[in-house]
């Protein structure tokens, strides 16, 4: 039996190595040992926690994963109230803010720090000697709810601060955040299993902070940067910048935002915001603006506070992704495969950046659970290049004469009944080709830039077209002559010619496009590629069984059904044949040295620019390939971001291929 000193001994180194594995995989974003490594220290840790209840620690990393549920809110005090900052909207105001501060300063050549406004929940985490001891939202200002439990699940906040000599009280307060790859891929698991969605990041964010019970919070994977020392004990020599006391909690283990700078003057801030807002839609977090703060701590006493929120920063927001307009009618639009989506008619309102007069409400099932009706006052979304959606509705707004919205029975195109298929949110026409929507629809898709590529031939001037039955299938595109094209409305001479030669030009093709041109159900351009390297001609394709489809990388059994029934229907052949009968022609692939990354294991080290590490990893995966977190010689290339560890070195001593951001970026390219 090992004495009780020891076995806290050991329960304590235990700690304290998880604690920086953790920190270097989610702070560094450089892991040194593998996830098997670190599984098995935490089960090891785990089984002596419990044969020790009376070693407990609420810090400790097996806490992490969500204790027990709380029966309600603690309210926490803010001894220095939580401010909020001053928008403003334009460049003039920006500049205002600039002048403002010079005169009361005295001075003009101020260096600012410039960060990200990030769309998530101010939080506030006290440190008691190093121990997290205790989290709080906002609230007012002044009084907050303890929000501890589920913060403790945030792996990017320490719950023991990596110094040996920790001030004896420090208040640290940031933003938590859900990464729009998080709500992307909850939003979408919810739509498919018909479940409620969350409307933005920030309402996902700030949901999962109010769970009573952190193991719903642990699951929506929120993170955290921190934007201010609120309080530190004396004692702690800290930097005047407050640009470097950010960078220095770096090393007491918070993850800081690497998107911050600090620069000089205004005309640099404007400059960052210009940047940052071109980024935007590329950026990991929701960001609705750019915060400016006066960056030496002793000017920004100088400048103090006004009653609300301190004069040396400010926000400069960007555009509004949000608008509130009205829902005029909703009408249905039939896809290419039959599926019909409510698609909202609304009030042109100005959001995003651009005009929006139709947004989709995604499918029926959601439709009736936000109980949208016409003349609703309803919420839409435009983010990036999204197609804009509606989020809500502003039921206080609603007045007795609005309507509710009947669900079709029958395809709004071709009259056939619609059905609701099973395990899906959709109703469907189940028409297929005979339904002109569909038609129209595998036409477009079939000339489309990823697919046929005809230069031209878009949406309009196909739904002309099909309506005039002179485009029955994509066969008949080979069929249009200047003749017929040039007495169209609104066609001249010169468009019609461009088109004919177009049509022309993408005869020449290849195999994977010309797959993933007809438009078979659940085939995308990644699939049809896959399809196109293995099958390498038509003919082995046709006589492939459903269980040779199904032997290959990412293709299971509804796929390798849809693309057997497809291929065996005698139409379908007939369309193929016609194609290939008008010239339609690809290279025979070459055979490549691999047949997928499938099977191969790559590593990943330092920060990627465009692409976060949980993206880098989503996507090797999807093309069949392991990332695994440390380097041996059966790895088949490390990839090398900003800042690698040490595994570049072991890579190079391996003689394991390295490949750089642009490389890596390359390969997915060849595969997706
Ligand atoms: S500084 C006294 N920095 O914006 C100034 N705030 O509108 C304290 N926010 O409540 C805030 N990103 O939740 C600051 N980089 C950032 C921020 C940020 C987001 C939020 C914060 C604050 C709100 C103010």
């Amino acid at each position: 039996m090992k004495k009780n000193s020891d076995v806290l001994q050991k329960i304590q180194s235990l700690r304290q190595l998880l604690a920086e594995y953790n920190y270097q995989y989610y702070v560094l974003d450089a892991p040194t040992v593998p996830d098997s490594e670190y599984d098995s220290l935490f089960q090891q840790l785990l089984q002596l926690e419990q044969a020790n209840p009376q070693y407990f620690s609420a810090n400790s990393p097996t806490q992490r994963v969500g204790a027990e549920a709380i029966k309600a809110f603690d309210s926490i005090h803010h001894k220095l109230p939580m401010l909020s900052i001053d928008n403003v909207f334009d460049e003039a105001s920006l500049r205002g803010f600039a002048r403002r501060i010079a005169e009361r300063l005295q001075q003009s050549d101020i260096a600012y720090s410039c960060e990200p406004k990030l769309d998530g929940l101010a939080v506030s985490l006290h440190y008691e000697a190093g121990q997290l001891v205790r989290a709080g939202t906002r609230g007012d200002g002044i009084t907050g709810e303890d929000i501890t439990h589920n913060v403790r699940t945030i792996s990017e906040i320490p719950l023991t601060l990596r110094t040996a000599t920790p001030p004896q009280h420090l208040e640290v307060r940031g933003e938590a955040y859900m990464p729009k790859a998080i709500f992307n891929r909850l939003n979408a698991e919810a739509r498919q299993k018909g479940q409620k969605i969350f409307a933005n990041p920030r309402n996902a964010a700030a949901g999962s902070l109010r769970q009573l019970d952190p193991r719903i919070m642990k699951e929506r994977c929120l993170s955290f940067f921190p934007y201010t020392i609120a309080f530190v004990s004396e004692g702690i020599p800290l930097s005047n910048s407050h640009y470097e006391r950010l960078l220095s909690l770096k090393e007491w283990g918070f993850k800081i935002n690497r998107d911050s700078e600090r620069v000089m003057g205004i005309e640099a801030c404007l400059k960052y915001y210009e940047g940052l807002l071109a980024r935007r839609s590329s950026l990991a977090y929701d960001s609705d603006g750019v915060v400016v703060k006066v960056d030496d701590i002793r000017l920004q006493a100088q400048l103090g506070t006004a009653t609300r929120a301190p004069r040396w920063a400010v926000a400069y927001k960007f555009p509004a992704e949000e608008a509130i307009t009205q829902l005029l009618d909703i009408e249905w639009q039939v896809g290419r495969t039959g599926i019909l989506t409510p698609v909202a008619r609304l009030e042109p309102v100005f959001v995003g950046g651009a005009t929006v007069s139709n947004a989709t409400l995604h499918n029926v099932d959601e439709m009736a659970r936000k109980d949208i009706r016409i003349g609703d006052k309803v919420i839409v979304r435009r983010a990036g290049d999204v197609i804009p959606e509606i989020i809500g509705v502003v039921l206080a707004q609603r007045t007795p004469n609005t309507r509710r919205v009947s669900i079709p029975t029958q395809c709004p195109v071709c009259t056939s009944p619609v059905y609701k298929v099973a395990d899906e949110a959709a109703i469907r026409c189940m028409a297929g080709l005979h339904c002109p929507a569909q038609r129209k629809e595998a036409i477009v898709h079939y000339a489309s830039r990823k697919a046929m590529d005809i230069e031209g031939l878009g949406d309009k001037l196909i739904d002309q077209l099909v309506t005039q039955k002179i485009l029955n299938s994509p066969a008949d595109i080979y069929r249009l002559d200047l003749n017929t094209l040039a007495n169209l409305e609104r066609m001249g001479i010169k468009s019609a010619e461009n088109i004919v030669q177009a049509v022309e030009a993408s005869k020449k093709t290849t195999f994977a496009k010309f797959l993933y041109a007809l438009g078979i159900r659940e085939v995308g351009e990644a699939t049809a590629k896959i399809l196109a390297q293995h099958f390498q001609s038509l003919e082995a394709l046709y006589s492939a069984s459903e269980e040779e489809l199904m032997a290959l990388n990412d293709i299971g059994p509804v796929v390798a059904a849809h693309i057997h029934a497809f291929l065996s229907e005698a139409h379908n052949k007939a369309i193929i044949q016609a194609i290939l009968a008008a010239g339609v022609h690809w290279p025979q692939p070459e055979k490549r040295l691999h047949q997928s990354l499938q099977g191969q294991t790559f590593v990943l080290t330092g920060t990627l620019e465009t692409l976060s590490r949980e993206e880098a990893k989503a996507r090797l995966e999807a093309l069949g390939a392991k990332v695994s977190s440390s380097v041996s010689k059966k790895t088949h290339g490390v990839i090398v971001g900003d800042t690698p560890g040490s595994k570049l070195d072991k890579a190079h001593e391996l003689q394991v291929p390295v490949l750089t951001e642009e490389d890596f970026l390359a390969l997915l390219r060849q595969w997706e």
